[in-house]
């Protein structure tokens, strides 16, 4: 430790210099250079992180944000292969915070993640809803004013709301858009006829839960899921909820919820640790202290006291207290 640390002890000298310049701390934080309204209500975010290893288009980031006293993270889609870009919908407590900043705030940030890449570049179908345009975009970018192989339906309320839409038109690739208002809800079926060679391309999907649960099925029943790489924004769920009263025993909040153990906490107004919202990065576990949990990922109800809980994606499973 050199004399400057040790006359700051017990903070580094870092710990002064992020007084100073927040994109100097240790942690990794960005600064936004650029917000702009896309369509759907959503916004694009530019950030410049203060140091970057880099990213595959296709993955994604962790943004994490104060709102209120409560540090709170999401993961966002990078939606640019070379800028830290990520396009938000103004929808839910952290989006919308994020739709609304502005050039030269700072947000907290975790190094991309995530398999959702497309490195051959081999015929590819892209099938894409609602934001989950948002990883694809970041693929197709990726091309640079090459025209890929690539087929890409992409469905969306109405054709102003597809996020995107002008740059998506002027690719080049074959765009087939599916308007819910006009064309009514797309069911598989009618793949054959949209995209007559589906089964011999690789295929990436990212959208709502149910579209991607037909998906899996229909990719699943003709013996072609090692072609079809999924993308979700929430924890794949199997069977019927559960429910219960969950006691927050530090702060001593109570709330009776189906919702799972974080959601619950968040809405309580509970400091809840978290990262990935998705089973994956263990960033919200917390101790049990009595009752049981249910795994919506297994549909397994488990849990002792002393246990730690993935708290995103556990419901109660009848009434349970948490030490937080
Ligand atoms: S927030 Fe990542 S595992 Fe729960």
């Amino acid at each position: 430790m050199g004399l400057l640390a040790s006359a700051t002890t017990p903070f580094l000298p870092q710990d002064f210099a992020t007084l100073v310049n927040p994109m100097w701390s240790r942690e990794l934080r960005a600064r936004v250079v650029s917000v702009t309204p896309e369509a759907a209500g959503a916004a694009t975010l530019v950030l410049k992180p203060g140091r970057w290893s880099g990213h595959l288009a296709g993955q994604y980031v962790g943004i994490g944000v104060e709102i209120g006293g409560v540090l709170h993270w999401r993961t966002y889609s990078l939606t640019d292969p070379e800028r830290v870009s990520i396009t938000v919908k103004a929808l839910g407590l952290v989006s919308s915070h994020l739709a609304q900043l502005r050039a030269g705030d700072v947000v907290r940030l975790r190094p991309a993640e995530g398999e959702f890449t497309w490195s051959d570049r081999g015929p590819a179908l892209f099938l894409t809803a609602g934001s989950g345009i948002t990883p694809a975009m970041g693929m197709l970018r990726a091309f640079r004013g090459q025209v890929p192989d690539v087929t890409h339906v992409h469905v969306a309320p109405s054709r102003t709301e597809v996020i995107f839409g002008p740059e998506l038109r002027a690719l080049g690739h074959r765009f087939v858009e599916w308007h819910d208002d006009t064309d009514g809800t797309l069911t598989l079926d009618r793949l054959d006829d949209l995209v007559p060679d589906w089964r011999h391309r690789e295929t990436w999907a990212c959208g709502p839960a149910g579209l991607l649960a037909a998906i899996e099925n229909h990719w699943g029943t003709k013996d072609l899921a090692h072609k079809l790489r999924v993308e979700r924004f929430t924890p794949p769920t199997v069977g019927g909820g559960s429910e219960g009263t969950v006691t927050f025993a530090r702060s001593g909040a109570q709330q009776h919820s189906s919702a799972t153990l974080l959601d619950t906490g968040e809405s309580a107004g509970v400091l809840m640790p978290s990262g990935c919202r998705m089973g994956i990065c263990y960033g919200c576990v917390i101790p049990l202290l009595s009752g049981q949990v249910r795994d919506v990922r297994t549909g397994d109800v488990h849990g002792e006291p002393g246990d730690l809980v993935q708290t995103c994606i556990s419901t109660p499973a009848g009434d349970c207290s948490l030490d937080v």
